[in-house]
């Protein structure tokens, strides 16, 4: 028989974006309080209320009492990189400066296979850690960084997309490939990971400043003879990054034109950042159904600038959310997403608690192609899955007494929780990390 599993806690997705404005009664979000979640064989099956006049689920059933917490489908951060836990809250510095001085360095060490692989594993369990189950992650210019990357996850059951990042110029001894040893490593990778599992290859440019014209021709080759593989990048992250860009690419017209000639934009194109992107660059990303992944958390620890949410949903674009580590200072997608909050306030926007959960579960599902898979409560998508206390700690919990609608809870639970919250983390209805 296959295996039953039912929790019991406050059911909390989305069926819909439920967009900009709404607060009380959003569209698309789906509250079902005190519910059993049934789980069979890995996937969700269905919900049922946990009435006091009902039993709940038969003996055959393994059941887990989570009643008064609080359920959500696993995170997806679609913008963080493995190997910067090293370097997570260096002090000082902007971008080019940050990479030079912190990152490159660190970077340098994944050349080491043991390093490599204790590494991943390092990254995968404190993705649990913060309730992340789903991630697109850079590792480093090394095979081997990939490698163990994709075997961590395997091993997990984990959905992850990565690849080995390309670059081959204006990086240091050590981070720097070249075209042809870079095409046949990601081919073989491809061949090796890509669709194995739940695990799927992304061509990973680290940016226009480090590869050549012909290593981003070779990229572009890369994603139109495998269709089904991804893209990552950084794009008008930092002011001086893009002069920079500018310099090296007097032909593009601007910084994601460098892209888009080397046909690095498509549906599974996944950018970060896009601070400093216009209007034409907006149309461009909706023209080929590109998206960005929305790093408030780095963008203000790195002074890089407030991203424009609204008029990159208003060309059509869509916007997940990513913690960007080590840009960003943690794991923690509910601290990402009050960060994001807060830069989206400094911009005039006061976004929903809706918005922003959405935009880090089925939003972020969707925007890669994943929704049937997860990112929701769904029957029919895997169990990847977490459980949380409303509030811990005084004031916290002094808050949550003081809630008068669900958008005022969840709110509080978004801006004051954070990993301390997270009571069991599932991958595939198997818990992946349990709370001391
Ligand atoms: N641009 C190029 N590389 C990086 C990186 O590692 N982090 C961030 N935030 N931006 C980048
Ligand atoms: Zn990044």
């Amino acid at each position: 028989m296959t295996h039953r599993l039912a929790l019991r806690a406050d059911l909390l997705d989305f069926t819909a974006d439920p967009g900009f404005e709404a607060v009380a009664e959003a569209a698309g979000v789906r509250f079902r309080p005190d519910h059993w979640l049934l789980v069979e064989g890995g996937r969700i099956v269905g919900a049922q209320p946990a009435t006091a006049s009902d039993d709940g689920p038969d003996a055959s059933w393994r059941r887990i009492d989570h009643q008064g917490r609080l359920i959500l489908p696993g995170f997806i951060d679609t913008h963080v990189h493995s190997p910067q836990l090293d370097v997570i809250a260096s002090h000082g510095a902007a971008l080019l400066d940050w990479l030079a001085r912190y990152t490159f360095p660190a970077e340098q060490r994944y050349a080491d296979p043991a390093v490599a692989a204790a590494g991943a594993a390092r990254f995968v369990d404190a993705l649990f850690a913060h309730g992340t189950t789903a991630a697109v992650v850079f590792p480093t210019v090394h095979k081997v960084s990939a490698e163990t990357l994709f075997a961590a996850a395997q091993r997990r059951g984990m959905r992850l997309i990565t690849g080995k990042v390309l670059m081959d110029t204006n990086a240091p001894e050590g981070l720097r490939d070249d075209v042809e040893n870079a095409e046949r490593d990601c081919t073989e990778l491809i061949a090796r990971w890509h669709g194995r599992d739940r695990l799927a290859y992304a061509v990973t440019v680290r940016f226009a400043g480090t590869s050549t014209r012909e290593q981003l021709a070779m990229a572009g080759r890369l994603c139109a003879s495998h269709p089904g593989v991804y893209m990552q990048t950084h794009v008008a992250e930092n002011t001086d990054e893009v002069r920079w860009i500018a310099g090296l690419f007097p032909e593009a017209r601007s910084y994601l034109d460098v892209y888009e000639r080397h046909g690095l934009l498509h549906p599974r194109a996944v950018l970060a950042h896009g601070i400093w992107l216009d209007d034409r660059d907006r149309v461009l990303l909706h023209e080929r159904g590109a998206q960005i992944a929305f790093c408030p958390s780095s963008n203000l620890f790195l002074g890089s600038g407030l991203f424009d949410w609204q008029a990159t949903a208003d060309a059509g674009v869509a916007v997940s959310m990513a913690s960007d580590v080590g840009g960003g200072t943690s794991l923690s997608m509910s601290r990402t997403l009050a960060d994001g909050y807060k830069v989206q306030s400094l911009r005039g926007l006061r976004l929903s608690a809706w918005k922003l959960l959405h935009a880090a579960t089925r939003g972020a599902a969707q925007a890669l192609g994943l929704a049937a898979e997860i990112g929701s409560l769904d029957a029919g998508c895997v169990a990847d899955l977490t459980v949380w206390d409303w509030a811990v700690g005084p004031v916290a919990m002094h808050r949550d007494s003081l809630a008068n609608s669900l958008h005022e809870r969840v709110f509080a639970w978004m801006t004051l929780g954070d990993e301390r919250n997270l009571v069991v983390t599932c991958v595939a209805g198997e818990p992946v990390y349990q709370r001391a």
